[in-house]
């Protein structure tokens, strides 16, 4: 083959010079780079580990959906459902969306596999990215992470509202989440609701003049939402409007108070809002927010509630069920805020060798090392010792292993603390039994403080 017609290849017609075009990550959309993703995985280990205390297990739903289950479950008018899906259609002309949160995908996913066959309550945990067309800023992106907690079944025993808001507040204080509040509502059921929310878009028709654009059509769409404003001007005129909580059936005032005694059988401190709402239209009964520090405007870290209502609406039998999910990126923004993060994750050992045969014993030490749950970096070609040494530096290793003829010949090996210069000689099976006993002793939990 000529040079000419291998660059080209055979047959293939001359390229245009190909314009050089820089990608960048899509509009609220991030990377999360190596230094990040550690505190990431603590977060995501430390969930599994607290979740599975209170007996919630894993599931996995899809990252789409039909795009009418999450019409039909979060609300039509809704932001999220009319503004802010990802939506388009598949090639068998069935709509199709990236999933904007998880709750309908989990209440598909139980009605489908029958799961009310199981003991109930059923006790589910995701995690995963979800996707919603928002104006990107500070802790809001287009694409973010949830951590989600699911109770679907049982009964509505107030223990088990309070139980999930006490497994959400035990998570935040094992992370050493700062700055937290916790604010409840109730929000009635579809027996006393519609009446509060007819009075409510009464009143609120009184004062329409003055209300802003976006008050004034939700006194027709959904005047509740019209609560959640902040607006300034609005302020004043909110606060006095008929409050939920004197409108609310026998049946959600008792389950409430129920609800908050149970709160602090459990010492979780919480702070009334009768003007909490929530974005979703499936809640009813108990629902609830946390706040934490250093987040600014976007300062919900979770939101969850009751919502009895849902499974019979996608089909499924009557199912009582309550949950929330946490904004994961939120989360890690605020303990980043307040310092805390890992310590940076270095390697254990660098391995510097010099010479064939040194090279052979490097390749088994790392494996033998590597097996024991060391994290160990072996280099591809040989070095000097003196920059073998400094690359380990720079990579933040704990300990150089230093191979060459001598250590080779010997059965010794020289074992070099880079923090303090300190030598030591080992041979190889109380090297391995060194280094192991030297990684147990390692902060299990890996937060600096
Ligand atoms: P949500 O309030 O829509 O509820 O979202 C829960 C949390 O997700 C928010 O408090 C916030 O931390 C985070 N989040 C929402 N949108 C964004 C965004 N664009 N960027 C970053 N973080 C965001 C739900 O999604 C319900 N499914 C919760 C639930 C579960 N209720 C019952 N079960």
């Amino acid at each position: 083959m000529s040079e000419g017609a291998a660059k080209k290849g055979v047959g293939e017609k001359p390229q245009p010079k190909e314009e050089r075009r820089k990608f960048q990550a899509i509009k609220g959309t991030r990377d999360l780079l190596p230094q990040e993703t550690a505190l990431w995985n603590h977060v995501e280990q430390i969930a599994q580990e607290v979740f599975g205390a209170f007996g919630h297990s894993e599931i996995r739903v899809p990252i789409f959906e039909a795009s009418d289950l999450f019409a039909r479950s979060i609300g039509a008018e809704t932001d999220v459902v009319s503004k802010e899906m990802y939506t388009f259609e598949d090639r068998d002309e069935t709509s199709v969306s990236l999933r904007p949160e998880a709750t309908a995908s989990i209440c598909r996913a139980y009605i489908e596999n029958g799961m009310q066959q199981l003991p109930q309550p059923v006790k589910l945990y995701t995690i995963g990215p979800m996707f919603r067309r928002e104006r990107p800023q500070k802790g809001r992106y287009r694409q973010f992470y949830q951590i989600d907690a699911e109770i679907l079944g049982g009964s509505d025993a107030p223990g088990i509202d309070a139980e999930l808001i006490e497994m959400v507040t035990a998570f935040f204080e094992r992370l050493g989440l700062e700055g937290v509040q916790l604010d409840i509502n109730c929000i009635g059921d579809k027996k006393c609701r519609p009446k509060y929310v007819e009075l409510l878009r009464a009143e609120l028709a009184k004062v329409k003049e003055k209300l802003g654009p976006d008050s004034q059509r939700r006194i027709e769409t959904n005047p509740l939402r019209v609560l959640d404003s902040k607006l300034e001007s609005e302020q004043k005129i909110i606060e006095g409007m008929p409050h939920i909580a004197n409108h609310l059936c026998e049946e959600c005032a008792e389950n409430y108070r129920g609800v908050k005694k149970e709160l602090e059988l459990r010492g979780v401190k919480y702070q009334e809002n009768w003007r909490l709402v929530r974005g979703l239209d499936y809640y009813s009964r108990t629902t609830f927010e946390i706040t934490a520090k250093g987040l600014g405007s976007q300062n919900a870290v979770c939101g969850g509630g009751r919502y009895d209502g849902l499974m019979e609406l996608l089909g499924g039998p009557p199912t009582r069920a309550t949950g929330f999910a946490i904004g994961e990126d939120r989360l890690i923004l605020s303990l980043q805020e307040t310092g805390k993060t890992p310590t940076a994750q270095g390697r254990d050992v660098y391995i510097a060798w010099m010479g064939e045969k040194a090279y052979a014993t490097a390749i088994r030490a790392a494996k033998n090392l590597r097996a024991a749950g060391l994290s160990v970096e072996l280099p591809p070609v040989e070095q000097k010792f003196g920059k073998a040494l400094g690359q380990a530096d720079k990579l933040g290793a704990r300990y150089a292993l230093i191979l060459g003829d001598n250590e080779v010949a010997s059965g010794e090996w020289t074992l070099k603390t880079l923090a303090s210069g300190e030598q030591a000689k080992f041979t190889e099976q109380h090297l391995l039994d060194f280094l192991r006993s030297e990684r147990a002793k390692a902060d299990p939990s890996g937060l600096k403080a």
